[in-house]
């Protein structure tokens, strides 16, 4: 996959790993939107601090780029504990797990990203971890291998995912906490924008905001991006402010269309409108035909087509809606 794709939800890449850092908020006051998520979390907060218990396990999904991440480090500052971040493949034996939970102190945080890809047997070993606060591991070779107990600081767990329908029941039912992220409306996104434009020191006129909030698929880390790219536009253009023109005349040349739509999900609708009559077309079929890896059109594209209703699922498999035929301009077929 092209990684300078500006509409990918990917993690940041290296070189934008420290502007991501600089626009991350740092408290809960400073998240802009899911107001639902944000007061039940401030709730289990304040009740665990009162408490002086570790927070509950914590389950975050949805599509990237919607703040899980950010949401796991503004946990931590908010219950004022240390937070150690992994991944679910970077865990690859009990072992190393058994290293992570070593280091935690009491009431840590361990932040699992991608925790649908840990390997089943530290899956496994998770279980007690996160009940009891305990591991058995065993000792030594051969003959003389033996189970050891090992107990665990209280600690909190937050895990996050795209893919929450592939965890396994048992797993899933071991976190108290379960939320699921929402692609954020337009005027959310708008402050995120204008929130963002006066960290880079950047002019921005509310219509300019509005355009790129509109146009970034209800997804924080896409508005950021966009709003990086309309800057340099204005920069070079010697734009005294980021308007509406600029923007639109930016994402233009970026291929994001009036609808926030890139040059993959544009395939994706013409291929299954050209060559499947609209569909029903399976995910594996429409993914090898477009050139793109399964996963990546199930997490990251499908997600937003549904959501704008282009795309419907179907027992049969996926299909165009009359919306998305209206939208990239081909005559509906009634057959
Ligand atoms: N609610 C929010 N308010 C402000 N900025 C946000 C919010 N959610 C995400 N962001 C921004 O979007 C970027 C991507 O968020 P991240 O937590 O890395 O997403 P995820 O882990 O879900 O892929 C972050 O750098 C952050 O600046
Ligand atoms: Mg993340």
């Amino acid at each position: 996959m092209d990684d300078n794709r500006i509409i990918s939800g990917d993690s940041a890449s290296h070189n934008e790993e420290s502007v991501e850092k600089s626009l991350r908020p740092q408290y809960l006051s400073e998240y802009i939107g899911q107001d639902q998520l944000k007061s039940e979390l401030s709730v289990y907060i304040k009740a665990a601090k009162q408490r002086e218990e570790s927070l509950d396990h914590v389950l975050l999904y949805g599509p990237p780029g919607l703040g899980k991440t950010t949401l796991a480090m503004i946990i931590a500052n908010e219950m004022d504990v240390g937070i150690k971040t992994t991944s679910g493949p970077a865990i690859e034996k009990p072992g190393d797990l058994v290293a992570l939970l070593n280091e935690l102190q009491p009431g840590d945080i361990l932040f699992i990203d991608e925790i649908h890809r840990l390997p089943k047997v530290v899956e496994e070993m998770l279980y007690s971890a996160m009940e009891d606060f305990y591991v058995d591991i065993v000792v030594g070779q051969g003959p003389t291998a033996h189970p050891v107990h090992f107990p665990l600081p209280p600690f909190t767990l937050v895990g996050a995912t795209t893919r929450a329908g592939i965890l396994s029941a048992p797993f899933r039912d071991r976190f108290g906490i379960v939320e699921h992220m929402k692609y954020y409306e337009t005027k959310d996104l708008e402050d995120i924008v204008k929130r963002s434009a006066e960290i880079f020191h950047a002019e921005i006129v509310t219509q300019g905001a509005h355009e790129i909030a509109r146009r970034s698929r209800g997804t924080p880390r896409i508005a950021n991006r966009l709003l990086k790219r309309v800057r340099d536009f204005a920069q070079v253009y010697a734009k005294d402010n980021i308007d509406v023109e600029i923007v639109d005349h930016s994402l233009g040349m970026l291929g994001v269309d009036d609808e926030g739509l890139d040059s993959t999900d544009i395939k994706l609708l013409k291929t299954m409108i050209v060559y499947y009559n609209g569909g029903p077309v399976g995910l594996n079929t429409l993914a090898a035909n477009i050139g793109e890896e399964t996963d990546t059109i199930a997490e990251m594209y499908e997600p937003y087509l549904l959501q704008i209703g282009y795309l419907k699922r179907t027992a049969r498999g996926r299909m165009v809606t009359e919306a998305a035929y209206k939208h990239l301009n081909y005559p509906i077929n009634n057959n």
